[in-house]
């Protein structure tokens, strides 16, 4: 792989919202039954009410797409409201058209979570690979749950959170206090999200500076998860002007 974090940086959030919801609506318009990788958390939320407006206006329909989501908190069945299975529910998946039976959110009451792993990373071939993955990034530089110290090759796997991601969830935007969080997730690697074939960062607030610099400028290394998207050849990251604040000119 050969490549260089292309980097768009955006007025505001709101603007990261409507560039990411188009370069999704496109490669969609260009394949609709292409294959999209998912994020939660609050970034992506502004580009998932983009997308339920643009297929209200009927410029876009999600009827023959598969997608793929990030992660899963252990412990937690997709009924609970602070599930990434509801989470993608009720921002996205109810709004639009795609077809419930073609999205797929790891399952957090599995009984064996290395299984519904393996399932899910088989599920992922099957399907011919993900198109387009899109991505947040934690405070600490992780996507999805790799949480720095998250080797490049890693799969679909059990891992703990740290406490920064703990807090970082418990902030009152999703979790009210940090002993609400679960301890671990489900989460697809390091290895599994490179092998998209595009792949959008969003990060949005001074909060995702010091990690947006430490991806684009700082080592090829497991210290920032995302920073081993590097030398992907088809990664753009999608920021504001405060998340953009602390990379080298
Ligand atoms: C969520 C995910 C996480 C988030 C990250 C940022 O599926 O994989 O890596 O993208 O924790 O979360 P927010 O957007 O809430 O700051």
């Amino acid at each position: 792989m050969a490549g260089a974090v292309k980097v768009k940086v955006c007025k505001e959030a709101k603007e990261v919202a409507e560039q990411a919801a188009q370069m999704i609506a496109k490669a969609i318009k260009a394949n609709p039954r292409m294959v999209l990788g998912l994020a939660t958390g609050s970034t992506p939320e502004g580009t998932y009410a983009e997308l339920a407006k643009m297929h209200k206006a009927k410029e876009v329909s999600f009827a023959g797409i598969t997608t793929f989501n990030l992660d899963e908190y252990w412990g937690l069945d997709g009924d609970h409201d602070q599930s990434y299975r509801y989470f993608m529910n009720t921002r996205l998946f109810e709004k639009v058209d795609v077809r419930p039976w073609n999205t797929n959110v790891l399952n957090g009451a599995a009984t064996n979570p290395m299984l519904e792993c393996q399932a899910f990373e088989t599920k992922i071939l099957a399907s011919g690979g993900v198109d387009l993955w899109l991505l947040g990034i934690g405070g600490n530089g992780h996507i999805a749950f790799n949480e720095p110290g998250s080797s490049v090759d890693s799969r679909t796997r059990l891992v703990s959170l740290t406490q920064s991601t703990i807090d970082a969830n418990s902030d009152g935007r999703f979790f009210k206090k940090a002993s609400d969080v679960p301890r671990c997730a489900l989460s697809t690697g390091i290895g599994t999200i490179r092998e998209a074939r595009s792949i959008v960062l969003l990060a949005t607030g001074e909060k995702k500076a010091q990690a947006v610099a430490d991806a684009v400028n700082g080592a090829f290394s497991p210290d920032c998860p995302a920073s081993l998207l590097q030398d992907h050849p088809a990664c753009t990251f999608v920021v504001d002007e405060a998340a953009a604040s602390l990379l080298k000119k």
